[in-house]
């Protein structure tokens, strides 16, 4: 596996970082994963304003990595190396504040950022997407700027360890009885035929996903309210997703004991998994050689 660090392609195994890196020590930097669909990456340019935006709430000065052009090469070059010109792959993109001797505050000016990138074969779940999965609700202990699409993750690893540990696929936060989001992907309930799903404020990740499976939603008739549904509500779902990168529409037909949609993914979502696949086959259609 060939991997981008600070300006080189280079073999994984030798893809060092200082132990000084502000990353390593403090959790202090950002991240982004793109899916790569027929060599292409789905979505390049949300993916790259959601990175800008997060370096600019964090101020760190944004690397030459950040700009679109070089982003796109260093994909390119990536999804070349390892051989994922066909199918379906991530491409992940860490930015941390660099190297400095400890200290809380920022380092200098000048410190250079630590860029990272890697590009993976993922294997979309095919399977799962058209059974459903189940979930577990728990408490969402994150901090109150959920939208930075910080590497510290700590909250989510716990939250996805303990639905491992209770045979789900998924957790399902919930803030002062309010269901925010998953784990790793955002959650989107149906009831009565219309879809709700918490806003885009500081308590949640916006996805990408997100963003354009609503839209998909509205451009084929399906109401979409963006107001949070309660965990009590759960058992009144019609229909329950999560929606992310890897996640894609996942329908989910278990939280805790309550079975949603009699156990079944249900037509809404299984109508927006359609609709994502040919909005994804028709902006990454494959490049005939
Ligand atoms: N996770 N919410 C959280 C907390 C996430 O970590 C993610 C993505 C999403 C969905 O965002 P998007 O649709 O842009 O992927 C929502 C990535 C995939 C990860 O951590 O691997």
């Amino acid at each position: 596996m060939i991997v981008y660090l600070n300006g080189s392609f280079l073999p994984k195994e030798q893809a060092l970082v200082p132990v000084e890196d502000r990353g390593f020590v403090f959790g202090d930097g950002v991240y982004e994963v793109w899916r790569i669909v027929n060599g292409q990456l789905f979505e390049a340019d949300r993916h790259l304003a959601r990175l800008t935006r997060g370096l600019g709430e964090l101020r760190i000065a944004p690397p030459a990595e950040s700009e679109a052009a070089r982003i796109q090469e260093i994909a390119d070059r990536l999804i070349t190396e390892n051989g994922l010109a066909d199918g379906e792959g991530t491409l992940y993109l860490e930015i941390t504040r660099g190297v400095a001797p400890r200290a809380h505050h920022f380092p200098p000016a000048g410190t250079a950022p630590t860029v990272f990138a890697m590009a993976r074969p993922f294997v979309p779940p095919e399977e799962l997407r058209a059974k459903g999965v189940t979930a577990v609700t728990v408490p969402d202990i994150r901090w109150l700027r959920c939208d930075i699409k910080s590497i510290q993750l700590l909250p989510n690893v716990m939250a996805k360890q303990a639905a491992s540990e209770r045979g789900a696929f998924e957790a399902i936060l919930v803030r002062d009885g309010v269901v925010t989001e998953g784990s790793h992907a955002n959650v989107v309930g149906v009831i009565g035929g219309e879809i709700r799903t918490h806003p885009t404020n500081n308590l949640i990740l916006p996805g990408i996903t997100r963003a354009v499976v609503l839209e998909l939603a509205r451009s084929v008739g399906i109401p979409v309210r963006e107001e949070p549904f309660l965990a009590s509500e759960i058992s009144r779902l019609d229909e329950l997703f999560i929606a992310g990168t890897t996640a894609d529409v996942m329908p989910i037909v278990r939280v805790d004991d309550q079975i949603i949609g009699g156990g079944v993914p249900g037509p809404i979502a299984r109508r927006l998994q359609r609709e994502l696949r040919a909005h994804i086959d028709a902006t990454c259609a494959a490049v005939s050689a």
